[in-house]
């Protein structure tokens, strides 16, 4: 086995690095990303660093290599540093002890998981479903999957019933891992009920329960097994192998909303995925191998995926993992988390933040946070407001922030300032990382003429755009499970030649990209991607109501709040509509607002004109012309009995 650089060679030092990484990245990408896939462990090394054509779309990287991503993750670290510490755990309760894994540990667990999931048969191939608190044992069954072959498909833990049985029947999963409930804050979920619910739909073959809180659980005879008695029963003392795979094997499967009603099961793949998030996560953090990295999020979405386990774990690196929530016992709870580790660089999104900042600031009385070194945002905008209450706050003054913009399906980081090396800008991504080429799209379905150019002052004007991407990276999508031709429809037919990422942009006189949120029907609360069409479906599945629309609009905690326009015959009331949603997808896409109309404006051609709603719904009277509306009437019903 290649033994593990500690130095991490890749990892760009200086302002000057960076652009001349950059330009060398862009005029020879293969030879940069072979460079890079070099300091991994192989089994054998590509034929081809680089086949694609993005109208099938194909992409392959690393054809021909041979590889398995637990071994970079763990077996290197395992083997050269046993007792540096990979995951630290926080529990949802402070008064509960923390949880310390070493390197040599965590290559124990995982094999002694991935020999549990062969003990029922599941190996190479075979897609296995996670639905569970967030505790060492998710990390532990997730990197089990990737060793032995299995195709992971993690499910958020605050997703319902019904949900959870569309994505364990699109994925046609083999098995399940679950525990028997989960502390949130100070509410229990009963994760087993829930997954024996969801499965009054559909089938697989094994439940495996792992007991986190000692509850008493119902278990189906034959179907149902406790982890601790299936491991019982096994003999653990030798380390189990990594299945050989493919560069191009599906490594995981991750369910993300798109502007159509069903989410879609976005494909990742070994060896691509495994070099991106690497060096993403070292060059975006500047993560130094002493250092103790925390990131906030759920493994249930990609962030966890990314920047929890494989990014980190790739560079041996020490990962926090917390179970709880920001404000559980109290608004501190992060700020202890960082003093008790002396965690060195933070990860959370702009939601947290502003619905901390909404707590006052007795909540640092008595923390000191030095030992933070960077401070990372993801996953919507963060408005300037937030942007500098976390840099003098929780940064005090002396921290750079990341604005690390990327989605489900670029697999990590795609633009982002990096960490103390290029500037920092409140609200701003700023620049791509190597290897990277955005442009922006004007409304003619054409790159702007001055994409890529360096806006001068001589061109003041900001460029304003769809973002697109010109060039394959290691980490993007491969395809949509079972369902190729919607990966190219949704983001390989709108610019030809280009991924469309389906956010708006814009570019500023010092070349820098500002993100300004989804040009599509896809709605980001809190940080959580919900696609406008599938709350729709939900709420026409209410007893009475005939059509929906659905929009979002500025919040001042979420982002942004769902607003519900509603035509019904008889009686929906606002508590109804969500009980469905909370049934249907799971609490987080409630609508915060909830109006009933007599009619939705539309086009003659008989389209919702979601313009004029989304003015409404943020309190703005400027919708313009409405008379070429089917029905423009309406519209004044609607601004008259708005809900503020
Ligand atoms: C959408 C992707 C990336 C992991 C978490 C979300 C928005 C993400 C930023 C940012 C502005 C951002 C985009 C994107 N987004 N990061 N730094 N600035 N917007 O992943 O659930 O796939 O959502 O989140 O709109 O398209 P996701």
């Amino acid at each position: 086995m290649q033994a593990a650089n500690t130095n991490y060679p890749h990892k760009i030092r200086s302002e000057s690095e960076y652009n001349e990484t950059y330009q060398r990245s862009v005029t020879d990408p293969r030879g940069f990303w072979a460079e890079i896939a070099d300091h991994f462990h192989w089994h054998r090394k590509w034929d081809s660093v680089l086949d694609f054509n993005f109208d099938e779309p194909k992409i392959e990287w690393f054809k021909g290599a041979k590889l398995n991503i637990t071994e970079n993750c763990i077996d290197r670290w395992a083997k050269s540093h046993p007792d540096k510490v990979a995951l630290l755990w926080e529990p949802n309760d402070p008064s509960e002890s923390h949880r310390k894994i070493t390197y040599a540990q965590l290559l124990q667990e995982v094999s002694n998981w991935a020999k549990v999931l062969k003990s029922r048969g599941i190996g190479k191939g075979d897609r296995v479903c996670l639905y569970m608190p967030m505790i060492p044992e998710l990390a532990f069954a997730v990197l089990a999957c990737a060793r032995i072959g299995a195709i992971h498909s993690v499910i958020f833990g605050g997703f319902s019933p019904a949900s959870i049985a569309d994505r364990v029947k699109d994925a046609s999963a083999k098995a399940i891992i679950t525990a028997d409930s989960v502390m949130r804050g100070a509410k229990k979920i009963a994760l087993k009920d829930i997954i024996d619910s969801s499965l009054e739909d559909c089938t697989v073959e094994a439940v495996i329960v792992f007991n986190r809180n000692k509850d008493t659980v119902e278990m189906k005879e034959g179907r149902d097994f406790w982890y601790s008695e299936l491991v019982e029963r096994l003999d653990l003392t030798a380390i189990e192998p990594a299945e050989v795979m493919d560069s191009e094997d599906p490594l995981f499967i991750l369910y993300t909303s798109g502007s159509t009603g069903k989410p879609k099961g976005v494909v990742h793949t070994c060896g691509g995925y495994m070099v991106y998030t690497n060096y993403s996560f070292l060059n975006v953090f500047q993560y130094e191998f002493d250092d103790v990295y925390f990131c906030t999020a759920d493994i249930g979405w990609i962030t966890g995926h990314s920047y929890i386990l494989y990014g980190p774990l790739s560079a041996g690196a020490t990962t926090l993992m917390f179970e709880g929530i920001p404000n559980y016992p109290s608004p501190s709870r992060f700020w202890e988390i960082t003093d008790k580790f002396k965690v060195n660089q933070l990860y959370t999104a702009p939601t947290a933040i502003r619905s901390l900042m909404s707590c006052g600031l007795d909540q640092f009385k008595g923390t000191d946070l030095s030992s933070l070194k960077v401070l990372g945002t993801v996953g919507e905008p963060i408005n300037k407001e937030a942007w500098e209450w976390y840099f003098k706050y929780v940064g005090k003054e002396q921290c750079p922030i990341v604005d690390t913009w990327w989605q489900t399906e670029t697999g990590g980081i795609l633009i982002s300032n990096l960490a103390g090396i290029t500037k920092h800008k409140s609200t701003y991504a700023t620049k791509p990382l190597p290897g990277i080429r955005p442009a922006l799209m004007n409304d003619k379905g054409h790159r702007h003429p001055l994409s890529q150019a360096n806006l001068s002052k001589a061109n003041t004007q900001k460029l304003q755009g769809n973002l697109v991407v010109e060039f394959p990276w290691p980490g993007m999508i491969r395809t949509v499970w079972g369902d190729h031709e919607r990966c190219k429809q949704t983001y390989f037919s709108a610019y030809p030649g280009n991924y469309f990422t389906g956010d708006g942009c814009f570019k500023d006189t010092d070349q820098d990209y500002r993100i300004t949120g989804r040009v599509d029907d896809v709605l980001n609360v809190s940080g959580h991607r919900i696609g406008t069409a599938e709350v729709e479906n939900a709420i026409n599945a209410c007893e009475n109501v005939i059509e929906s629309a659905v929009i979002g609009y500025p919040h001042p905690i979420k982002g942004e709040g769902i607003y519900a326009y509603i035509i019904c015959q008889g009686e929906v009331t606002q508590s109804a509509v969500n009980d469905k949603i909370k049934d249907i997808i799971g609490p987080i896409a409630k609508c915060d607002k909830v109006q009933l109309v007599s009619g939705l404006p539309k086009t003659r051609s008989g389209k919702i004109m979601r313009r004029i709603l989304r003015k409404i719904a943020s309190g703005e009277k400027s919708w313009g012309d409405a008379s070429t509306l089917l029905n423009p009437e309406v519209v004044d019903e609607i601004w008259k009995n708005r809900v503020v």
